[in-house]
């Protein structure tokens, strides 16, 4: 395995069982519920992954594009929302073809710690042209350097314990580090951003950026950030 999207388009033990993937995306699904501008939203989960609540936002907004790289996740999301009429799921190609300010909100949930920073760059300008003007684009899950592996172990403990998956989680955490997580974060590393460092990307690349609380998912060591496109801004 050599980069990030072939270790998620693998069967991997990140969810360490079936209630823990349930509720992590029904966690992740109800932020973006509370983000959505809208009824009329058009919204891009962007590096979307399992998705397994989407179609709950899709409920409270006008079309939902689910966009992954992995292509076995994507024939999983095919399968799973191919009834869903306002849910279209696509390829970061397709996303990058889309017309200038098609959308209104965008979210990379638990993204950029697998991209390299010239990735994030080039994506952010992507995404700006895809914002309408007052659309905004929100990046969460964000490691700063200071956030320690350990942290991220209490936080999920902390979680599967309100949630009844305490023992599942101390057997996948073995799992994992017996992984090729454990392997390709060693080969790879995850990319890391202190706060100050990702807004000043978020305003070079365009965008006025803010500090936004609380982070979406359990993990409130990470961060998330809300960054606007301008209303006087079409372009
Ligand atoms: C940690 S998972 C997060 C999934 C979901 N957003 C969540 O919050 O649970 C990261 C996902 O991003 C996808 N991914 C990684 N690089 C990507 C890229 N360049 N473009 C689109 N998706 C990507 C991976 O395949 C994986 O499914």
């Amino acid at each position: 395995m050599r980069d990030w999207i072939s270790y998620w388009d693998s069967d991997h033990p990140i969810y360490v069982n079936a209630r823990h993937f349930d509720v992590h995306y029904a966690n992740i699904a109800d932020d973006i519920v509370r983000l959505l501008p809208g009824k009329q939203a058009r919204v891009l989960d962007y590096g979307c992954g399992e998705a397994l609540h989407a179609d709950k936002i899709a409920a409270h907004c006008a079309t939902l594009y689910l966009c992954e790289a992995a292509p076995t996740v994507r024939t999983r999301l095919k399968e799973r929302f191919g009834k869903v009429a306002n849910i279209a799921v696509t390829t970061p190609e397709e996303v990058a073809a889309m017309a200038p300010a098609s959308l209104d909100l965008i979210v990379a949930n638990s993204l950029l710690q697998y991209l390299k920073r010239e990735e994030l760059l080039a994506l952010l300008k992507v995404w700006y042209r895809l914002l309408a003007p007052g659309g905004s684009l929100i990046v969460a899950d964000v490691i700063s350097p200071t956030q320690s592996a350990i942290a991220d172990v209490l936080s999920l403990l902390n979680f599967a314990r309100k949630n009844g998956f305490l023992t599942a989680t101390f057997i996948g955490l073995v799992k994992t580090t017996l992984s090729d997580y454990r392997k390709l974060r060693a080969e790879l590393g995850l990319t890391t951003y202190p706060e100050a460092e990702m807004l000043k990307l978020l305003t070079e690349s365009g965008y006025d950026a803010a500090r936004l609380r609380p982070n979406l998912g359990h993990n409130q060591g990470r961060m998330a950030f809300r960054a606007q496109k301008s209303p006087a801004l079409s372009g």
